[in-house]
């Protein structure tokens, strides 16, 4: 029987043999999600995917932790100290374990109010990408989750997609990995229809935000868009058929 340090220094052996570029890492993935309000944990001021995300999308041991910061705009997020935190979070795991940063913030709200905020916007998230592959982890784009208002024909008023747009060309420009957020919840919300869409809501007349129900939809819905992307997401991630059936076929779920 061997110990666990055996294991670990068969590990290693491996490793140094296939080449010191290869680390001893484990199984485990950690995710740790950068955002604002809509990311962040549901309280008075905000709610987003990520709570939703981390408690019922992954497999323990692997986890998430959610950054999500109200208000934040990818400005705010660096330079307030938001950054820094999970950079040093992402270093302190990425050498045992395999670290993704998801990046999302809806810029409608915060980052338009910036001076110069198209350019900001995009060297704020090319700094980002380049900052979390320096610390040995990998990152991930997100656009925006759509505002959940409806016109009178029931599609989605929502002015995010040229900031979905921007992401995603500053993740293309480095091959980064992203999941279009925006487009799959403009999807998804056109086709349940505003009654199901209300029941989402934070609170009444908050069409930004998420209540915990919303949270699970939102957070299963990114999930689904990162299995899809990546195998080895996949192989950490916990299923839920139900659900993913559900946001397939446009079907509310609460
Ligand atoms: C709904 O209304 C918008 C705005 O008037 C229009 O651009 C869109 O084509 C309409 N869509 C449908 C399916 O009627
Ligand atoms: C997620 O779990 C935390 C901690 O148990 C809890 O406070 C929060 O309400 C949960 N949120 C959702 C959307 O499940
Ligand atoms: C979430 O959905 C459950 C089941 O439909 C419901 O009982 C609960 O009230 C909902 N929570 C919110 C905050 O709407």
């Amino acid at each position: 029987m061997l110990f666990k340090k055996e294991i670990l220094s068969l590990l290693a052996c491996t490793a140094g043999a296939l080449g010191a570029h290869i680390r001893n890492r484990d199984a485990t993935s950690v995710f740790l999600l950068a955002g604002d309000s809509t990311t962040a944990k549901q309280t008075d001021g905000g709610g987003g995917w990520g709570e939703g995300f981390k408690n019922f999308t992954i497999s323990s041991p692997s986890f998430a932790v959610n950054y999500g910061h109200n208000g934040a705009t990818t400005s705010s997020f660096i330079s307030g100290g938001d950054w820094e935190t999970v950079l040093s979070e992402a270093s302190r795991h990425s050498s045992s374990k395999t670290v993704y940063v998801t990046i999302q913030h809806q810029f409608g709200h915060n980052d338009q109010k910036l001076s110069n905020f198209v350019e900001t916007y995009k060297s704020n998230l090319r700094r980002m990408i380049s900052d979390v592959k320096a610390n040995d982890a990998i990152p991930i784009i997100v656009t925006s989750i759509s505002r959940r208002k409806y016109r009178s024909n029931g599609t989605i008023n929502d002015n995010l997609e040229t900031w979905a747009g921007y992401a995603i060309s500053v993740a293309n420009e480095g091959e980064t990995m992203y999941i279009d957020l925006w487009k799959n919840s403009v999807k998804y919300l056109e086709k349940i229809g505003e009654t199901a869409a209300r029941k989402l809501d934070l609170k009444s007349g908050d069409a930004t935000h998420l209540n915990g129900n919303g949270s699970i939809v939102f957070g299963r819905m990114v999930m689904d868009l990162l299995c899809e992307k990546s195998a080895a997401i996949r192989a950490v991630a916990k299923q839920d058929e139900k659900l993913s059936g559900n946001i397939e076929a446009g079907t509310p779920s609460f």
